[in-house]
């Protein structure tokens, strides 16, 4: 289908306003990002800034699909902990515009990143947040081999009331195996 091309890649600095336009619409779509207009800082100059921090954290990650006009039509970051004895987690967080929901986005989003995360000698876990309610996201999620590590009881407000946040994780190799598993390699 031609309507569905797009690529997937790392955000630049000159993608600020485009990604300006794409919170703005995405945060009046859904309620299930922690982050919603009420929180929404819609400049330029302030997305220019987050973007370059992503770029100076060495454990962290902000990955677009853009369409052919240069429209940012998804976002999956990972944000990696600032602190010794967590910098090995990154946090992840997704969201698609509606129009492109079910079309196979969110999905190659999360591969690609999770692919980077993989390489990262830094990161050992992928962790996020996800409404208990928000049952389109919780089975891509199962898909992609995360697991449910708890649940944290009306610690998210939407506008009709309270939900649960369901947190889950993914351990990836660590860097450890990945030289056992070359060597062993090596050797055969
Ligand atoms: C969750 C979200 C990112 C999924 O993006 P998407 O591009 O529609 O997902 P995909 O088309 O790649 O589907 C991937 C998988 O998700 C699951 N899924 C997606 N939509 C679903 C739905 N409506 N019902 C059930 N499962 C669904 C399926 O397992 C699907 O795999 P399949 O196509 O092999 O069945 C998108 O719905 C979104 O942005 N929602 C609003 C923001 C949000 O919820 N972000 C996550 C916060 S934790």
């Amino acid at each position: 289908m031609t309507d569905d091309a797009y690529s997937i890649r790392p955000a630049g600095l000159a993608d600020a306003e485009a990604l300006c336009a794409f919170k703005r619409q995405v945060f009046g779509e859904t309620e299930f990002l922690l982050q919603g207009l009420e929180d929404f800082d819609d400049q330029v100059d302030v997305e220019r800034d987050l973007i370059g921090r992503f770029h100076h954290q060495s454990n962290s990650v902000l990955v677009l699909a853009v369409d052919d006009d240069g429209r940012v039509i998804g976002l999956c970051s990972i944000v990696g902990g600032h602190l010794w004895r967590t910098r090995h987690v990154g946090t992840m967080s997704i969201g698609v515009l509606r129009a492109w929901w079910r079309r196979g986005v969110g999905k190659r989003l999360m591969l690609q990143t999770m692919r980077w995360a993989e390489e990262n000698p830094l990161l050992e876990k992928l962790a996020l947040q996800v409404h208990a309610t928000n049952t389109a996201a919780r089975a891509m999620y199962a898909l992609l081999g995360f697991e449910e590590e708890g649940l944290l009881r009306r610690e998210a407000k939407l506008a009709g009331g309270e939900d649960d946040l369901v947190p889950m994780g993914r351990l990836l190799p660590r860097r450890s195996a990945i030289v056992t598993h070359a060597l062993v390699r090596n050797w055969d």
